[in-house]
């Protein structure tokens, strides 16, 4: 088992990574909880033990579930079992699972503890660590939330073995993210490719965990963590490809490479490297033909982290980083030689 931690004061915690790492959830369940709530989906259907009595909730599926009423009927649902502030919640299940159990754990009694066990490559490397948590609006995704860390996070790797080629793409489109990411978070030079899986997993895990113990808020570090999402938002909004997120976070960060260079950042080698990491995970790299790129553009405006103007974040001499006021018509070419 390999132990991260996510280093935030009286808040830091342990991230373990490695096949059956939810056997070690007792361990981290606080002594005082008399009872668990145990948030999870139907199709899920790993054993855990708490060692204290358990009421289990199912959350739906997709984001259509990803409301502030699910929210409330899970809120609802600990107040009749009368979960309190010295119980726990554990979360089971992928992104959706986490950013919806520990928004509610955030919210209900004004926060109780919640330990998430990670089924997703997903959410193994990215949206279980760093307590971001929250739910969907009508006018847009992630748009109420709460920055709620939990107790532990256990990445139980052996739970990827049921997960569809499909859902795992997906979260191979975030790890590919982390390979350009590891100067800025001072981690050791390694190619992620020489890894094995668990061992891939916990880099990108300890990659992301030092950033938010740098970043915790996004004041501007973290924001690095949406390398090649300012065209992956706007391709999943502005489209019904069905492309999984990871899917166009991978076009992303083609896209983000080929316009670093075109404002003479990076040079053509490094954008070649980019998309042989791309290529050996077996992810896309060009927007797909029948893209409409006009539609495209007022959606990458539109993203919230653009905050107004063009914004990306851009490779370059020093890492990468957040790029301010970027041309759009620059933005506009480059988006047609990511086309082709
Ligand atoms: N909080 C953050 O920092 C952060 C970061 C990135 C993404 N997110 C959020 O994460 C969500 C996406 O997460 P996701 O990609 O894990 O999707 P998901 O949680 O919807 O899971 C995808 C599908 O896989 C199934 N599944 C989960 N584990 C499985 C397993 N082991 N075997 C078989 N099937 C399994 C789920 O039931 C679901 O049908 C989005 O809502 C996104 O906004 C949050
Ligand atoms: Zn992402």
């Amino acid at each position: 088992m390999i132990e991260v931690q996510v280093e935030l004061g009286d808040r830091s915690y342990p991230v373990l990574v490695g096949a059956r790492a939810r056997d070690r959830l007792m361990e981290y369940i606080p002594p005082s909880a008399k009872q668990v709530a145990v948030v999870t989906q139907q199709n899920l259907d790993f054993a855990i033990d708490t060692g204290t009595p358990v009421k289990t909730f199912y959350i739906g599926d997709g984001e259509v579930a990803k409301t502030m009423s699910t929210v409330e009927a899970l809120c609802r649902e600990f107040a009749r079992m009368n979960l309190n502030r010295k119980d726990c919640i554990v979360a089971v299940g992928g992104g959706l699972v986490t950013d919806l159990a520990g928004f509610a754990a955030a919210i209900y009694h004004r926060g109780i503890p919640v330990i998430h066990i990670a089924t997703t490559l997903l959410a193994q490397v990215d949206a279980a660590i760093g307590g971001k948590t929250g739910v969907n609006l009508p006018e847009g995704k992630n748009l109420a939330g709460a920055f709620w860390q939990p107790l532990a996070v256990l990445c139980d790797t052996e739970t990827l073995q049921t997960l569809s080629p499909r859902e795992y793409l997906s979260g191979t489109g975030e790890v590919a993210k982390y390979h350009f990411l590891g100067s800025r978070a001072g981690m050791p030079d390694v190619d992620l490719r020489d890894l094995p899986l668990d061992e891939r997993v916990a880099y990108c895990a300890e990659l992301k965990a030092r950033i938010v113990a740098a970043d915790e808020r996004e004041g501007r570090l973290r924001m690095i963590l949406n390398y090649g999402h300012t065209l992956a938002h706007a391709i999943e909004i502005g489209t019904s490809f069905d492309l999984r997120h990871g899917e166009c976070v991978a076009i992303g960060l083609n896209f983000a490479a080929e316009l670093a260079k075109s404002m003479g950042r990076i040079s053509a080698e490094r954008v070649a490297e980019h998309r042989k990491v791309l290529d050996f995970y077996g992810l896309p790299h060009a927007l797909p033909p029948e893209t409409d790129l006009d539609a495209l553009m007022p959606l990458m405006h539109r993203d919230k982290k653009a905050m107004g103007s063009l914004t990306f974040i851009l490779d370059g001499p020093d890492g990468v980083e957040v790029v301010d006021d970027v041309d759009p018509k620059l933005v506009r070419a480059v988006l047609e030689v990511v086309k082709s």
